[in-house]
């Protein structure tokens, strides 16, 4: 866990499973709440860090390494937590934020195939002392939610690596869910924008958030 007064939620989910619209819905719901909160997303969150992400993402850096990426994705990570995240919590405010951990075991243990035990080790530095009160799994397989979209992005270097690449983010995903069911929450979403909110401020509830 970690050792700040405040609640730590982080968001994650398959390319197009809703979770930008679900991340700005929260965000409108918490100011109207008047709850204090940060908000962050991974890679990024800082300057450093978005320098970070744009080294990853970029589309001509087609040769980058497995590891390589996997490394650059724990340092955007621990910048994050150190410089934003973990002074945030201490002094009592709520971060919510898009993407964390759980993205680099499913996209680069999984996914990747790195091995979970490599993307532990690396991100030991983030973890040991910052890890999430709760996790809202936005869950939606990589089939329905191209489906939904009318395609694949190409958008970034990512997002260009292909349907059986997501299937396998998604079930690195289905086996996280299980193995830390304490933490992680299943948001069903399938179901229409209105029907998921309610579920994730549900959850918000249970913690005691709002
Ligand atoms: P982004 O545009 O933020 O994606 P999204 O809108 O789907 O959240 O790009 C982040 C990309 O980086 C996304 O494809 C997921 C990937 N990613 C990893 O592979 N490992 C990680 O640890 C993180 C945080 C993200």
């Amino acid at each position: 866990m970690h050792k700040g007064s405040g609640y730590f939620i982080t968001l994650e989910g398959c390319e197009g499973s809703g979770k930008s619209t679900q991340l700005k819905m929260l965000c409108a719901y918490l100011e109207e709440k008047g709850i204090d909160a940060v908000y962050t997303r991974e890679p990024g969150g800082t300057v450093i860090s978005e320098k970070i992400r744009s080294i990853i993402l970029d589309n001509e850096n087609k040769i980058m390494s497995d590891e390589a990426e996997a490394l650059l994705y724990a340092a955007s990570r621990i910048q994050n937590v150190k410089e934003k995240i973990l002074p945030a919590l201490e002094s009592g405010k709520t971060v919510i934020c898009d993407r964390y951990v759980d993205s680099s075991f499913a996209y680069q243990a999984y996914a990747r195939g790195l091995g979970y035990d490599f993307i532990y080790n690396i991100n030991e530095f983030a973890i040991k002392t910052c890890m999430p009160d709760m996790t809202l799994f936005f869950d939606i397989s990589p089939e329905r939610a191209f489906e939904r979209k009318g395609g694949v992005d190409t958008g970034d270097r990512i997002e260009l690596s292909g349907l059986d690449f997501h299937k396998s983010v998604y079930n690195g995903y289905n086996k996280l869910a299980e193995k830390f069911s304490d933490r992680i929450v299943r948001i069903d979403a399938t179901k229409s924008k209105a029907e998921i909110f309610a579920n994730v401020k549900a959850n918000l509830n249970r913690l005691g958030i709002v």
